[in-house]
């Protein structure tokens, strides 16, 4: 049986009812939390989306009618009911909950819909996420889920506001458009007008914000979903969303400076926190080489140091063969991880094989400054000390030892620290550590395919001093071509890119052909592009953040799954509405496609 609404009207959210009201008579309308049946007295947790209260029927006052209806409803229920706010007895003050001095006598109850039992109750945390996804509606009763939602809904209307003030518009992009180049593969959409012709979705607005340019506007954003199809991982998803931003006559400080007061401005408005600018800058090298990682976590130490030079010549292989290729030895000094049982440090040498090493040789410095290590047998206490002394390592630490090619040692190390900082507990919580890193390469180049891809997007300028490279160098200068791109990293998650653009459609050529695109290609994918810029460019830039990514570091959550209303599971389809699903045979008949075979 349910009931309609003729004639009542809300006249209070759940969570405003308070102590001011007592003897009020209200109206309040939401989902049954909880029921509790004491005999004569019927106690009902309504929950909307402002909070939960506290409603009463007692046996004693209410019409029988009233009382047995209160015991037919149950979890889930939508009900609405006018009652008079009254003041709960000293002993049934609840302090966690924000109405919870008060309850609600009921005078009247209107089931306005019934609920089949739940497949799962919404206070249950422990609920597998494929299950939580097929019933995200009610998966999304949860409070958490609603707090980070409301937190979204705050942040980009911080944002909005911000970057009007500072003159930038919203325009939109084109979602049907063509292959964007950020390094995924397209989402493909088939044209029936067209037949045989396809739509890509946008990886990101790049091409259009930067036309946008070319036409004059100057300064433009944009909360915008991209699309890449790409292995699915806690921060990410097929389609996102960014904050997509970019500005004309700038130069990097000044697309950094705008920036870091809209971030400033974010967490001001959202968390009400101060954060400190200028934030700091390392440069993409020194990032690697000091950190292991092109998105350095600087909450802590436990730097890397290059020990090649000190341990070169020894009889161990292991070492040896890695410097003489031209691949270095290098380490980290696990502070006070002296105690490291050998089980956690045999997982830990594992963890590094995951990342490319062969593994990891450790030195232990014992609490009485004996040394302890799996290189007993090849470097004796002296050259032991003088390994000690350059990580500055105390009694009670562990160094972890890598070889081989530099770039395997520097991730392989990169990831160990990670592993540690979480095992040894260096992470403060509540800290918002923001980086700018700076100068990346241009390019990188691909053994596989032997190529080079472009290491951000193709439209991204080298550094003035590196042009000379990209017209003519060859492929070991061109590796080394530093680009006008910057990411911003917080607390160890890139959460947004961005570069100096190309404006001269001569470098932007060369750049297409280094990228291995023949004229013709870079015409067939680009011209438009070219074209363009053929009728006069300001010189551009611009930055776009991950806004899913902003959102779950500024609600604390670990995947952005919980900021996202209706997600993707790992294998990127959707358990609650099947996509992506097979299609009528008529609809593929029309868009002149025949599917050659399934895997499924
Ligand atoms: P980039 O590719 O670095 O740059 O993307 C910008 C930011 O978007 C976020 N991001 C993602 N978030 C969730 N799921 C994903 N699959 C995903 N992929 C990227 C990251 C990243 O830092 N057009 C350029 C920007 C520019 O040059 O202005 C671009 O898209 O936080």
């Amino acid at each position: 049986m349910s009931e309609n609404l003729s004639g009542m009207k809300r006249t209070h959210y759940l969570g405003d009812v308070n102590e001011s009201m007592i003897g009020d008579t209200v109206t309040v309308m939401g989902f049954i939390n909880k029921r509790r049946d004491l005999g004569k007295l019927i106690f009902i947790a309504m929950r909307d989306r402002t909070g939960i209260l506290q409603v009463t029927i007692d046996g004693d006052k209410a019409s029988d009618e009233l009382f047995k209806k209160a015991e037919t409803v149950r979890g889930e229920y939508v009900i609405a009911v006018k009652g008079i706010v009254c003041a709960r007895n000293e002993k049934d003050i609840n302090p966690n909950m924000k109405t919870g001095k008060v309850e609600l006598e009921v005078l009247e109850l209107r089931i306005l819909s019934e609920a089949a039992v739940p497949p799962f109750q919404v206070a249950d945390t422990g609920v597998a996420i494929d299950m939580r996804l097929k019933y995200r509606y009610i998966d999304l009763r949860r409070p958490e889920l609603q707090r980070n939602l409301f937190l979204r809904h705050k942040a980009s209307q911080s944002v909005r506001n911000f970057l009007s003030d500072e003159g930038f518009i919203d325009v939109e992009t084109p979602m049907l458009t063509k292959s964007t180049p950020e390094g995924a593969r397209d989402y493909l959409v088939p044209s029936r007008i067209h037949q045989g012709k396809f739509y890509a979705l946008p990886q990101s607005p790049q091409i259009f914000k930067q036309l946008l340019m070319v036409s004059g506007f100057d300064r433009y954003y944009q909360i915008v979903k991209c699309f890449r199809d790409e292995d699915l991982r806690a921060d990410r998803q097929p389609e996102f969303t960014q904050i997509d931003i970019e500005m004309s006559f700038v130069d990097i400080e000044d697309i950094i400076e705008v920036n870091e007061r809209l971030m400033k401005t974010l967490f001001k408005d959202v968390l009400n926190l101060e954060i400190k600018t200028p934030f700091p800058r390392i440069t993409f090298n020194e990032a690697m080489e000091r950190f292991g990682s092109d998105k350095p976590d600087m909450r802590f130490g436990l730097e890397i140091v290059d020990i090649s030079d000190i341990v070169k010549g020894s009889e161990f292989n292991a070492f040896e063969n890695a410097i003489t290729s031209g691949g270095s030895v290098r380490g980290i000094n696990a502070t006070g991880a002296g105690n490291m049982p050998r089980k956690q440090i045999d997982s830990l040498v594992e963890h590094s094989k995951t990342y490319g090493a062969n593994g990891l040789a450790w030195i232990t410095i014992t609490e009485k400054g004996e040394f302890k290590t799996s290189l007993s047998k090849f470097f004796d206490d002296a050259k032991l000390i003088e390994i000690k002394n350059a990580f500055g390592a105390k009694n009670g630490d562990t160094i972890f030892l890598c070889a081989a090619k530099t770039d395997v040692v520097l991730t392989a190390l990169g990831a160990v620290r990670l592993e540690f900082a979480k095992r040894l507990e260096l992470v403060k919580q509540d800290e918002y550590n923001f980086v700018w890193v700076t100068e990346w390469p241009l390019l990188e180049w691909s053994e596989e395919d032997n190529r080079f891809y472009a290491k951000h997007h193709p439209f991204t300028s080298p550094m003035d001093e590196d042009v000379e490279l990209l017209k003519a160098g060859s492929v070991e200068d061109r590796i080394k071509i530093r680009a006008k791109a910057y990411d911003l990293v917080l607390n160890g998650n890139e959460i947004g890119g961005g570069s100096l653009r190309i404006y001269n459609s001569q470098i932007q050529e060369k750049m297409f052909e280094v990228l291995g695109f023949s004229k013709e290609e870079a015409h067939e994918r680009f011209g438009f592009m070219l074209d363009a810029f053929r009728y006069g460019v300001p010189p551009h830039g611009g930055i776009a953040f991950g806004f899913d990514r902003l959102v779950m570091l500024l609600t604390g959550e670990e995947a952005i799954k919980d900021v996202i209303a209706f997600p993707k599971v790992n294998d990127a389809s959707c358990p609650m509405t099947d996509a992506p699903n097979v299609v009528d045979i008529k609809q593929l008949d029309e868009l002149g496609i025949a599917v050659k075979e399934t895997k499924e």
